[in-house]
Order: structure tokens, then C-alpha cells, then sequence
């Protein structure tokens, strides 16, 4: 069966539309779950019929999931030095990360706000996909030989570029580390400060009715067609205070229109002004 046929099927009977995905990983993705599961074509269309659980590990298996601790590490510094002039001025700031999955980057900007004594006015949203992905971001659990040196990779970083003066973090204030078990977990003061909520980028719905003053969504687009990316800029730049800024993912980059409503400072982007209007 054709993949979009499948896709169409996928879209009618579940809450789910991917036809607007780009079409070179999420043919392979399709077939791999297929494979897994050792499924026939019969199987498969009786199993998205009628199995939520199947359907919830179907997302996963076509989403991409991958993420680190201050991934691309030798970028945070750039996104500071953006953030933190307009951040350190107000009594309460939204910030949302869209596409979290287990939520290493939440945990790594929160680690980054506290450092710079403003956790506490910050109100932190991380929303995707995946129920799973979500379940793992509120648990803050992570492989603790794998992010050891992710989080090293991150110091050597802030050596030579630090943060507003910040030159090093010691971990162990966000961390409980279970080496036996390979594990860190995340302190409860981090886990309890974010709030996830599941979300479709690609539904309608926006996720929230709050504006947002920093909209991260990194590695996530680049996933969508054109038409959908645009779909989505359009709901952030609704969603974004005037002069909010949009984080997008290291080979991601706005085209077009879109140019024209955020402005590029270095890696970050800068909602140019407060004119609405409907994507059509
Ligand atoms: C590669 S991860 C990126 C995680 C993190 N932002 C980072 O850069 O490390 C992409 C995430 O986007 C989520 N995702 C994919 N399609 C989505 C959609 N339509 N709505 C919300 N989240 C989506 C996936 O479930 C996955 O967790």
C-alpha cells in the first residue's frame, strides 16, 4: 500500500495527520514500525482502526525523538547573549518549548535560568506529540553515562564563553546521580517548575492562551513541508509577544514571508512586529 494512502487512513480513523510531514523519512519510518511489528497490510489497517496503544507507539515510531542535555552546546552562549538583556527586566516571563520530547532541553535552559537567579520568574510549558515523550520529560530521568559527557562537552563551553560571567556549573545542585543504575535525576524544584501539556503542531488548536516572550522549537520543523512550516510560524508568531523571540534548531532556517516577521540576530529570531493576520 501506498504510504500516503496509509497516511489518509491514519488521518481519518486516529487524531493524527501526517501528510503534511516531508516525504523522504516518513515512508522509512512507516515501514520500520510495520517490520517490527511483523504486521500485513490487513493487520495494519485493523490495528489503526482499533488500537490506541498501537497507535500511541505508531507516533513514536514516526516522530523523531532525539535529544541531549544543552544540545549544540557551543550555541547557548549565542541564545544568551539574546535572551538574557531582554529577560533580566521582567518581573515574569512565558517560556515555551515546542517538541520537547523527554525534555533535556527544558531541564538545560531551567538549569541556565536559575544560574542567572531568574527560574523564579519564569513560567516553563514544554509540550509534544508523544504521551510518552511527555511522561519522561516530568520524570526527568536520564542515561547518566551519555549525558556525563554531554554535560562536560557544556562546561569546556562555558570556559571559554560564559554566560553572563558564568564560567561553570556544578551539576550536582540539579541532578541526583544513581550510577549503578547509569541514571540522573533531575532535582524536584526543576521537575515541578515545568508544566507539559500533549500537543499537535500541526492541529489548528493553539496550545495555549498565554503569549510567550521565548518559543523554543528545535529539530522539529525540519520534520514538515513547507506548507506546514509555514503553518506553524504563523502560530508563533501569533502566539509570541512583540519583540519575543523563536528558537529554531541548528539547520533550520526561515525562508521567504516569514523573513519578514522575525528579525535574525545570530541564532535566535525576533518577532519584528505586533501585526496579526490569518494564515490562509
Ligand atoms: C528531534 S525531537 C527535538 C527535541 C528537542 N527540541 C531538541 O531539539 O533536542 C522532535 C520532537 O518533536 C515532536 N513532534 C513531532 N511532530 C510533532 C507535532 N506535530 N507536534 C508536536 N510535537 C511533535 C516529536 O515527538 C519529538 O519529540
Amino acid at each position: 500500500m501506498d504510504f500516503k494512502h496509509y497516511l489518509q487512513v491514519l488521518k481519518e480513523h486516529t487524531p493524527y495527520d501526517f501528510s503534511d510531514y516531508s516525504d523522504n523519512s516518513i515512508n522509512r519510518r512507516i515501514q520500520k514500525v510495520v517490520a517490527d511489528n511483523n504486521l500485513s497490510i490487513e493487520e495494519l489497517l485493523d490495528k489503526t482502526r482499533n488500537d490506541k496503544g498501537f497507535i500511541e507507539r505508531l507516533v513514536e515510531g514516526i516522530t523523531v525523538n532525539t535529544t541531549e542535555l544543552f544540545r549544540d552546546p557551543e550555541l547557548w552562549p549565542n541564545f544568551y547573549e539574546r535572551i538574557f538583556p531582554m529577560l533580566k527586566g521582567k518581573k515574569t516571563f512565558n517560556i515555551w518549548h515546542a517538541g520537547c520530547s523527554s525534555g533535556m532541553e527544558v531541564y538545560s535552559n531551567m538549569i541556565l535560568l536559575h544560574e542567572l537567579g531568574l527560574l523564579d520568574r519564569a513560567r516553563i510549558y514544554a509540550t509534544d506529540i508523544s504521551a510518552n515523550m511527555l511522561r519522561h520529560c516530568k520524570r526527568g530521568s536520564y542515561q547518566y553515562q551519555f549525558n556525563k559527557k554531554q554535560l562536560s562537552s557544556f562546561k569546556r563551553v562555558l570556559k571559554k564563553s560564559p554566560i553572563n560571567g558564568i564560567d561553570d556549573i556544578d551539576f550536582s545542585k540539579y541532578f541526583d546521580i544513581d550510577a549503578g543504575n547509569d541514571k540522573i535525576i533531575a532535582k524536584d524544584f526543576l521537575r515541578n517548575k515545568v508544566e507539559v501539556r500533549q500537543h499537535d503542531l500541526v492541529k489548528d488548536d493553539a496550545a495555549f492562551y498565554n503569549k510567550f516572550d521565548i518559543i523554543f522549537c528545535r529539530n522539529v520543523l525540519i520534520y514538515f513541508n513547507a506548507k506546514l512550516q509555514s503553518k506553524v510560524y504563523q502560530m508563533f508568531y501569533n502566539q509570541l509577544y512583540p519583540k519575543g523571540i523563536m528558537i529554531l534548531g541548528n539547520h533550520e532556517s526561515l525562508t521567504g514571508f516569514y523573513n519578514t516577521k522575525f528579525k535574525k540576530s545570530g541564532p535566535v529570531y525576533i518577532k519584528t512586529n505586533a501585526f496579526n493576520f490569518k494564515y490562509q
